[in-house]
């Protein structure tokens, strides 16, 4: 935790509004999830989803942790590369991949999973590679909200499991005798007993098309989906059990299947950085009209996920604790009704120029950032062991207008 004597002076030197993540916490997630699985299943192997922070400072404390690194676009490729992840340890996961991402992909990443049979067809027009691993939808899927379900029927995600053999079978045909098979069913998952569920479902969709083709898989990854409480009435993921359900139904089915010790992939995004982030904003206005409204300099353009999915994040004036507590709306200064983070809350009774926190803005806060409305991106800052090591200033508009103009030259 980020003391507030140390919030307070960032913020008075450094523009708000602002994502701050606590190095300490970020290296503290990458142990527990990794010594979690590896004890059940020493060649688990931990890929850090970038989609979720892309702070290259963040990234370098994970590269450096060991862990590994999943990308979804050629940009995340360029920054794991640039953080420190070798390119053994890059992986590339994306979906109605184009020629240009494969191509990128080939480079950079030493695994690509295919999100469908056609991208094998895209893929190979330049390169056949010597792994292949298609993303499965096993049919099912959960996650926190609608939006972040990425299995089951109406995920727009992977090749249904029914088609598996045939993507696998085609792959074979091309000479491919190396595999890996993939799956992401869903996004802040809190419950055990579903990661022990899915892990089922992949090993029998595993155990067909591998006995069938007369091969064995050299991975098998289940993907991320490990969820953070984002309330207090919400509990931490027993992480420890969710690594043993999984690791038991594995090794249970790579005997059943005769797969030698393929590695286990995960892919932690929020899990790792969620808990280690916050966003802090400035009042910038206050109105009384039907209803009371306090305006802050953070917006649905700077953390999304309340405007997106109704999202809730525990938000906090820790700075202005003396006076009595008054009910207002808090939103931001986007020209749209759902920049909204918050109806009704309780909180201190703010004035223009006060501080507000939002805590668990650590995964998809930054990396879904938007200029929207013409706004700047946030700043992010990194603090490790108390000292302010990275800071990265928030965008003024001469720059924004700057690369508008280089984007049309191009
Ligand atoms: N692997 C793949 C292929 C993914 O698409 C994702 C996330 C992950 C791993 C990491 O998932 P995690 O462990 O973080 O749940 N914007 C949403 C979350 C969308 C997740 C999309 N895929 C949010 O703010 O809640």
């Amino acid at each position: 935790m980020i003391p507030l004597n140390l919030l307070q002076e960032i913020s008075e030197k450094y523009s708000t509004p602002g994502y701050i993540y606590d190095a300490e916490k970020i290296r503290e997630n990458c142990t527990k999830i990794t010594r979690a699985f590896t004890r059940h299943y020493p060649s688990t192997v931990v890929h850090f989803a970038v989609k979720a922070n892309s702070c290259p400072a963040v990234l370098k404390i994970i590269a450096e942790t060991g862990l590994s690194a999943d990308c979804s676009s050629p940009f995340e490729l360029l920054l794991a590369n640039k953080c420190g992840f070798e390119k053994s340890k890059i992986m590339y996961t994306g979906n109605y991949e184009s020629p240009q991402d494969l191509a990128f992909a080939t480079e950079y990443a030493s695994i690509i999973n295919l999100d469908d049979i056609t991208s094998l067809k895209r893929l190979t027009s330049f390169k056949v590679p010597e792994v292949v691993s298609f993303r499965i939808n096993p049919g099912i899927g959960r996650g926190g909200f609608e939006g972040v379900v990425t299995g089951g029927v109406d995920a727009k995600f992977g090749v249904p499991y029914e088609q598996a053999f045939k993507a696998y079978q085609d792959a074979y045909d091309l000479g491919v005798r190396r595999f890996g098979i993939h799956m992401m069913t869903g996004s802040n998952n809190l419950e055990p007993l579903f990661f022990a569920e899915i892990t089922e479902k992949l090993m029998h969709v595993a155990g067909d098309v591998f006995s069938r083709l007369g091969v064995a898989p050299e991975y098998i990854d289940i993907g991320g989906g490990f969820g953070i409480p984002y309330s207090n009435a919400e509990s931490e993921i027993d992480i420890e059990k969710v690594a043993e359900l999984v690791s038991s139904r594995f090794i249970e089915n790579c005997k059943k299947y005769h797969f030698q010790t393929p590695i286990l992939r995960i892919e932690p995004g929020r899990y790792i950085t969620g808990n280690a982030g916050i966003l802090l904003s400035r009042v910038t206005g206050k109105k009384t009209g039907y209803r009371n409204y306090t305006g802050l300099d953070a917006g649905m353009n700077s953390l999304l996920r309340p405007a997106l999915y109704g999202a809730f994040h525990r938000i906090e004036a820790p700075f202005k604790k003396e006076t009595p507590l008054v009910k207002t709306n808090l939103c931001g200064r986007i020209c749209e009704n759902s920049d909204i983070f918050a109806r009704d809350i309780l909180l201190p009774d703010l004035e223009e120029g006060d501080l507000v926190l939002f805590r668990d803005c650590g995964a998809y806060g930054f990396t879904m950032s938007s200029n929207y409305n013409g706004r700047p991106l946030p700043s992010e800052i990194v603090v490790d062991r108390g000292k302010v090591t990275y800071v990265r200033k928030k965008e003024t508009p001469q720059e924004m207008l700057k690369k508008h103009f280089k984007e049309q030259e191009s």
